[in-house]
């Protein structure tokens, strides 16, 4: 149950979110995505409301709403470079979505953006054969080729170590600062925040209870002491 959460992230700007387990971090992603229906209150992307879209007007909006999360992001089966021509899905005919039938140009924005996510060499790969570090560039490679001006990513680097945790945030906070692309992140590790937000909201128990820049983060009142009073579970 979320409540008296309100926030606005401008175009280009990395947002972390954080919290305890139980939060509403995950509540909030699906909300924002419409995957859940908010009870009340207004979700406005790229300046229209969410949540009086109707499924037709859904449809076209999110492809501007790009997706990572902690796990089951790809196609295991299938190559990296067809789990990101998936992201052009929105995007093209659905004859040709339907008969996987790419155009050269779909093909070259998936090489491209596998090569900007540094997996060029691993585009036949399958995604199941690749590490999860790898997994999750292939996730915002996905992102990039859909186009998408907002990453809604949940803990996209939950299950990575260190290295490669950092090596994905990074990915994602200069994609959003070169592309003006909007990200929402969720993320447990406190210690990765400072060098990859530029700036954090902080929910507890369902309330958005700080959001502030980046350059307060460590002299907050709850400062790393977020996890301390877990509120209600
Ligand atoms: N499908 C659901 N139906 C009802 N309640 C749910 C549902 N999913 C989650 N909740 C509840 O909503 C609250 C917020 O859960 P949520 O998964 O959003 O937390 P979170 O911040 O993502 O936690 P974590 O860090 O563990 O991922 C919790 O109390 C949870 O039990
Ligand atoms: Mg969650």
């Amino acid at each position: 149950m979320l409540s008296d959460v309100s926030f606005t992230i401008m175009p280009g700007e990395v947002v972390a979110l954080i919290g305890p387990s139980g939060a509403g971090k995950t509540t909030l992603f699906r909300c924002l995505a419409r995957l859940a229906e908010a009870d009340d209150g207004e979700i406005h992307l790229l300046g229209r409301s969410i949540r009086l879209m109707r499924s037709g007007q859904l449809r076209t909006a999110r492809r501007d709403i790009g997706l990572v999360f902690q796990q089951h992001n790809l196609i295991r089966r299938r190559s990296a470079l067809h789990n990101v021509l998936a992201g052009r899905l929105g995007r093209v005919p659905l004859w040709r979505a339907m008969a996987r039938r790419f155009k050269g140009d779909d093909r070259q924005r998936a090489y491209a953006a596998l090569d900007r996510v540094d997996l060029l060499d691993f585009a036949d790969r399958r995604a199941d054969r690749l590490s999860g570090g790898q997994q999750q560039r292939v996730a915002i490679a996905r992102v990039l080729a859909q186009e998408s001006r907002v990453i809604l990513a949940d803990e996209p680097v939950a299950s990575l170590d260190p290295a490669a945790a950092v090596s994905v945030l990074s990915l994602l906070r200069d994609i959003a600062h070169d592309r003006g692309i909007t990200v929402l992140c969720s993320l447990h590790q406190i210690d990765l925040v400072p060098g990859f937000a530029d700036r954090v909201v902080v929910l507890r128990a369902g309330r958005l209870v700080i959001d502030d820049a980046i350059k307060n983060f460590r002299s907050l009142p709850a400062g790393g002491d977020i996890y301390a009073d877990q509120g209600e579970q």
